[in-house]
């Protein structure tokens, strides 16, 4: 059976993610899921972020998904791995789950001229060292500088992000992204919500850090994962549909997520347990 590609975040930042997919690849059917009741996930434990996403992910199946994309670092660095080795097997061998790190880190060699990165993200994404491993794989040349920001989604999440105490919160995280290593000459927004606040982050980065949200670099590894996997691409239905789950009240739901998407938003509330 045909079905919609599924997306799930924590709460809005996957739909930076949503943005750029559709965008680039406007014929398929998407559904969105933000799991906003609980989000934000950047500071909980490893057990309690594989828990939720598994429950996210079976849900996504049970409503027609084929392929589920974790439009979330937190949720791909502390449960993509398990899911798709231990679970996906039990659930159903045909479908799959994929990240947004190994995308994002394919990219960051063919980025930097200096060789020296820096990834900020959520502390659960920078504790798991997903960043470094990743890259020392593929370009061990290149030096990793991580830092978490756990101020910047809880920001996002309360409608905050253009306020001036999100000015306060970027200005400290990007002084210490350059003070802990000024060779930097890319920074990568290692947390989907971050491009919410690219403006004030562009503001507080030095000029010659080229600064890159992941959107972009996962619609294009999804691009090229469709048409290297055409039983997957099968699958997916065409039909040019978004739709919205939240665990959250959907009015607000539907209020900040149009600020993101710039489009018409109608959620569906759910429970996921
Ligand atoms: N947007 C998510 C990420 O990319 C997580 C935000 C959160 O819930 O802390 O990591």
């Amino acid at each position: 059976m045909r079905g919609p590609i599924g997306i799930f975040d924590s709460g809005y930042g996957g739909l930076t993610i949503l943005n750029e997919i559709h965008h680039l690849l406007p014929d398929y059917d998407y559904l969105y899921l933000g799991d906003n009741a609980r989000a934000p996930y950047g500071s909980r434990s490893f057990e309690v972020i594989y828990d939720f996403t598994l429950q996210a992910v079976r849900f996504l199946f049970e409503r027609g998904c084929n392929l589920v994309i974790l439009a979330c670092n937190t949720a791909s660095a502390k449960a993509l791995r398990s899911i798709q080795q231990c679970d996906l097997p039990g659930i159903d061998p045909s479908r799959r789950v994929l990240g947004v790190i190994i995308p994002s880190v394919e990219a960051i060699g063919k980025l930097s001229e200096s060789g020296h990165v820096g990834v900020v993200a959520t502390p659960g994404t920078i504790k798991s060292h997903s960043y470094s491993i990743e890259t020392k794989k593929l370009f061990p040349e290149i030096t990793i500088t991580e830092v978490a920001c756990p101020m910047w989604v809880p920001l996002i999440e309360n409608n905050e992000a253009h306020g001036p105490g999100a000015d306060y919160f970027v200005e400290k995280y990007c002084r210490e992204v350059m003070q802990r290593d000024p060779e930097i000459d890319t920074l990568l927004l290692g947390c989907t919500h971050y491009p919410i606040l690219y403006d004030k982050i562009r503001a507080a980065m030095p000029e010659k850090v080229n600064i890159i949200p992941q959107g972009k670099l996962v619609a294009e590894s999804l691009a090229d994962y469709l048409q290297r996997h055409p039983e997957m691409e099968q699958k997916c239905s065409k039909g040019g549909q978004l739709k919205f789950l939240t665990t959250e009240n959907t009015s607000k739901f539907n209020q900040l997520a149009e600020l993101f998407i710039h489009h018409p938003v109608n959620a569906e509330r759910i429970q996921l347990i």
